[in-house]
């Protein structure tokens, strides 16, 4: 018989969002979602390569008091091939290549697990937040300084389909549509609604999701943009927000599926 508290599922895992402008992390109650202490925010280095985030990581978790065995799970903005960064849009090139599981493991001494950004992002609102419950096609798209995408099918997550860089008239979408463009263009809401409209009716042609959830810091203020797009499925905004990569990457290192 395996005594009880080795039966017991981790109850909590440490979720960390490496993003293009900071590294945040937090441990995360599985059975709610929430955080169990503060979010601690470091700036992403200007020069963000594998090494100078590994040591952000290390410094990350070693101010958190965590069971040697709580798990890790990171959300990187980049396709990954269990674990291996593919190509990289927004940190340093020098990434590619690299098995980012081992370098947390290496960097922390915590088991880990590495998923895309927005694919964390959809299995947290999936888990959590305003996708519980959704079956059928739920796409979520996460508006920052790309477009992240994560397709998730009656829950189950087709990982890597970075939706954000499908080229349209002649541009990789998220240099015209993502929250980045609408600030460095000093865009009107209506202007960028006009982009994220024809953005949205792109996927929806190819895809045709029963549910769009518009995730990423921006979503905040969606009732500045979201009314304003005219799409056949229903659009919402997210409701964990910026956590939701924290919480979808905890998750996913207790609970791979
Ligand atoms: C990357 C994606 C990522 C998205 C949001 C894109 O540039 O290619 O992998 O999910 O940005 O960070």
């Amino acid at each position: 018989m395996v005594p009880m508290a080795e039966q017991r599922e981790h109850q909590v895992a440490f979720g960390i969002d490496i993003g293009g402008s900071g590294i945040k992390g937090a441990p995360v109650d599985l059975t709610t979602g929430e955080f169990t202490a503060d979010r601690q925010r470091v700036r992403t280095p200007d020069r963000s390569t594998p090494e100078a985030v590994g040591e952000i990581l290390a410094e990350l978790v070693g101010g958190f008091d965590l069971a040697d065995d709580a798990p890790i799970g990171v959300a990187f903005p980049a396709p990954l091939d269990h674990g291996v960064v593919r190509f990289i849009a927004n940190l340093h090139k020098s990434w590619k290549g690299v098995d980012l599981p081992a370098l947390v493991r290496e960097a922390t001494g915590h088991d880990a697990v590495a998923v895309n950004d927005a694919d964390a992002a959809g299995v947290g609102e999936q888990r959590y937040g305003a996708a519980k419950g959704r079956d059928g096609v739920v796409l979520l798209a996460t508006l920052g300084t790309g477009i992240g995408s994560a397709l998730l099918v009656d829950g189950a997550l087709v990982p890597n389909t970075e939706l954000g860089h499908l080229e349209i008239d002649g541009h990789d979408a998220e240099s015209r549509a993502a929250e980045s463009a609408r600030d460095r263009e000093d865009l009107s809401w209506e202007k960028w609604a006009k982009r994220l409209q024809r953005y949205f009716e792109t996927v929806e042609m190819l895809l045709s999701p029963d549910l769009i959830v518009v995730g990423g810091g921006i979503s905040k203020q969606h009732e500045k943009f979201l009314p304003l797009l005219d799409l056949r499925a229903e659009i919402i905004p997210a409701t964990l927000r910026n956590r939701a990569g924290i919480v979808g990457a905890a998750s996913l290192a207790a609970r791979p599926h």
